[in-house]
């Protein structure tokens, strides 16, 4: 048993935030944002519109592309590290709005291996028989925990989401996932309030912040990722020249741009919308996904490789026939 996509969805905030209305904020240049990350613009949730909202607009296109009803779902796994509630999940939230009511429904935090970590785990349900339809999301509003003073973060962050309907079947499909944490990495990049850990009720978001040391992120990143499409390509048996697209996650231009040379693949063939988007974190690798298929540069037949890495740290891949 195989779980294949059969649908694909993505979901942008209208109001978008360009690197000249950063200017205006902090001491920041579009040039050096540019150079850096190569973001230009990125997305910002409306007043009120939340991370589930994003997830139900990407979960209903996915829905209508793969042609299934809500209620053929019996599973939906979301990558969120800025869900609407601390409970229920923004899953349960969003399984509800669907109409869906009744199928398991929770979410993953793997920070921007969210989205990956997601598609693993509904991969497993599907192969072990546990599930034959599932809702696959990653969506967040991290410039919600973004503070709009340091310079040396608010540069990098949208909000978005996008999601993938998963079908059981007899032919790949999925054909591998890898999914791997290093807790001891947790002061490189964090956020420092919890429900257990500094939460002040009535305080609005005290402390709540991203905490970041950028340049050791961005060494421990190319690293790791150039390790785990390795390892991803050998446990499927394949090799780089085989790979049709690299479909990363979007957090910095000059990272994505290591791991194409890691394989050996012209950025051509690599799917890019961190200068549009930012960092989207679990949204960012469905959203490119989506925009990948929809543009037609994606096509039925071909293989994809999926990669992300994030707070935990998190690093994920998934090797796919499309
Ligand atoms: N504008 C202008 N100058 C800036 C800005 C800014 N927005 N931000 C930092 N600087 C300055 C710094 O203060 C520093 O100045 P100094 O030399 O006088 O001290 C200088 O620029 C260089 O700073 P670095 O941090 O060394 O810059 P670097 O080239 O590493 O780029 C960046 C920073 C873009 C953050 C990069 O390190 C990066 O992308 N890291 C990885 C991020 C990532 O992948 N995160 C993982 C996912 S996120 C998640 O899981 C939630």
């Amino acid at each position: 048993m195989y779980a294949r996509i059969a649908g694909t969805g993505s979901y942008l905030p209208s109001h978008v935030v360009t690197n000249a209305d950063l200017e205006r904020l902090v001491d920041t240049s579009d040039e050096w944002i540019r150079t850096r990350t190569g973001i230009r613009e990125r997305r910002k949730a409306a007043e009120g519109e939340t991370t589930g909202d994003l997830a139900f607009h990407a979960a209903t296109a996915a829905l209508q592309d793969a042609g299934v009803a809500p209620g053929e779902i019996d599973l939906i796994v979301l990558g969120t590290t800025t869900p609407d509630l601390v409970f229920p999940s923004t899953a349960c939230l969003l399984q509800h709005r669907l109409g869906a009511n009744g199928c398991a429904a929770f979410d993953v935090n793997a920070a921007c291996s969210g989205f990956v970590y997601a598609l693993g785990v509904a991969d497993s349900f599907i192969r072990a028989g546990s599930a034959r339809r599932a809702l696959v999301v990653g969506s967040e509003t991290l410039t919600r925990m973004v503070d709009w003073g340091d310079r040396s973060t608010c540069v990098l962050f949208g909000d978005g989401a996008g999601a993938v309907v998963l079908e059981a079947g007899d032919e790949p499909g999925i054909l591998t996932t890898k999914l791997h944490a290093d807790g001891g990495y947790k002061n490189l990049l964090y956020n420092p309030v919890g429900v257990s850990v500094g939460f002040r009720p009535g305080a609005e978001n005290a402390g709540v912040s991203i905490r970041m040391s950028g340049n050791e992120v961005f060494k421990v990143a190319v690293r790791t990722l150039d390790r785990i499409v390795g390892e991803t390509l050998e446990a499927a048996g394949m090799h780089e020249s085989q790979v049709d697209w690299l479909i990363p996650h979007q957090a910095n231009l000059r990272i994505i741009e290591a791991t194409a040379r890691r394989l050996g693949l012209p950025m051509e063939r690599v799917i890019v919308t961190v200068d549009r988007h930012g960092n989207t974190s679990s949204g960012s690798v469905p959203l490119a996904l989506d925009e990948a298929v929809r543009s037609g540069r994606v096509q039925r037949g071909q293989t994809l490789l999926l990669e992300a890495f994030g707070g935990g740290f998190t690093w994920a891949s998934a090797l796919i026939r499309y």
